[in-house]
């Protein structure tokens, strides 16, 4: 190696440690409070609300990654941290973790996210506004920013990843048991047509996004079907979707078994665009090994694995890509 070249490799080097820091690092407010989880009020919108929680490992000095988590419908922030303990240390020692409040749309009676017809605020917006609180008041790596949800707060997350706005943001997404409502009734029959269109325009191919989902989700079943007068989609297909506003092959490059029931569905080597299918009888659910306050209700059993665990370690894998204006549209 010629020596004028040594100093691209160390750059190269440096640039693997590299984090993207907000306006909140070495900021020298008060010593911040771990491991607690503190709710507060947006500061742009008083009446929106959002809970987070600092690691162990949370330094003034050093940026940390964000995990934001979307609950379900009638759900809480507090039962989705029970739900997915990404506030737990035995899972995470180094990410905040936050959970914003959904509310109530007009003409509901039930708290859920911007996504179904009925739900019109602008959760998106909501969600930047967070991030912008969090940054000015942490050290917050905005290259390591990423989304987590369940159910229709799942299909909300699907909503973050399809948005230019927000996947400018957020570097990956991993929703579970996804309720991915199109927002429209379009076909709606008796009988949902095959291909629900999900309107998605994320204007990029490269979002990394991951999905779970078992055989026995009575509630968004994986071959979709009509819910809350909406079609939801088929998962596979939904999933191929993505592989394809990825440019990835439309099948799975990659199908092997994390055990001896659940089944990872890798559409290219980086694990970019990845369906688990959880195994036939899990239903609606966070998988998890030990029972949960999903695996509790009728119709539900433990999964074989730890949906966190798989998670934790994916988001591990991808840092926020820069625009590569593809325009994807599909
Ligand atoms: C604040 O949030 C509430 C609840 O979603 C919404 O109705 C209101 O329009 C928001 N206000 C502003 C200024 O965004
Ligand atoms: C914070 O200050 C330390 C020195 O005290 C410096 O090494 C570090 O780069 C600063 N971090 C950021 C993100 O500004
Ligand atoms: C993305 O979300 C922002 C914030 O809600 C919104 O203003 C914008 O219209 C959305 N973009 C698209 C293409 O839907
Ligand atoms: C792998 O998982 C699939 C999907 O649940 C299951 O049908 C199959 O029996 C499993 N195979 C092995 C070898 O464990
Ligand atoms: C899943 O997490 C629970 C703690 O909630 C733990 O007891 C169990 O061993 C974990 N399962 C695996 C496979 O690590
Ligand atoms: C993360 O990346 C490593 C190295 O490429 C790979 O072995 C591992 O399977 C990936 N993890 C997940 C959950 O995709």
């Amino acid at each position: 190696m010629r020596l004028s070249t040594f100093p691209a490799v160390l750059a190269a080097l440096g640039r693997l440690t590299y984090a993207a820091s907000s306006q909140g690092c070495n900021k020298t407010s008060a010593a911040p409070t771990l491991e607690k989880r503190v709710t507060v009020e947006l500061a742009a919108n008083k009446s929106r609300s959002f809970m987070y929680w600092l690691p162990p490992n949370y330094d003034p000095k050093t940026p940390a990654p964000i995990i934001i988590s979307y609950h379900g419908v009638r759900q809480s922030p507090t039962k989705q941290a029970n739900l997915d303990q990404f506030d737990n240390t035995r899972f995470n020692t180094d990410m905040i973790a936050v959970y914003p409040q959904a509310v109530t749309p007009p003409g509901s009676d039930e708290v859920m996210w911007q996504g179904p017809r009925k739900a019109t605020q602008d959760d998106i917006g909501f969600t930047m506004e967070i991030l912008d609180q969090l940054e000015e008041e942490f050290c917050v790596d905005t290259d390591r920013i990423y989304a987590s949800g369940k159910s229709e707060g799942a299909g909300f997350v699907g909503m973050l990843a399809c948005n230019s706005t927000s996947n400018a943001r957020i570097a990956a997404f991993a929703p579970v048991s996804g309720a991915f409502y199109p927002g429209h009734n379009d076909g709606m029959s008796d009988k949902c047509k095959d291909e629900v269109p999900v309107p998605c325009s994320p204007m990029r191919c490269n979002i990394p996004f991951l999905e779970f989902h078992g055989g026995a989700d009575f509630l968004a079943p994986i071959e979709g079907g009509l819910h809350r007068h909406e079609c939801l989609p088929d998962i596979r297909t939904y999933m191929r979707q993505w592989a394809q506003r990825d440019k990835l092959d439309t099948e799975p490059t990659e199908v092997y078994n994390l055990t001896d029931v659940a089944q990872v569905n890798k559409y290219d080597d980086k694990g970019t665009v990845t369906f688990v299918y959880d195994g036939d009888k899990v239903g609606h659910d966070w998988p998890w090994t030990v029972e949960n306050p999903d695996t509790k209700r009728a119709h539900s059993k433990p999964a074989s694995f730890n949906a966190t665990s798989y998670i934790m370690e994916w988001f591990g894998n991808f840092t926020l890509a820069p625009p590569d204006n593809c325009n994807a549209t599909v």
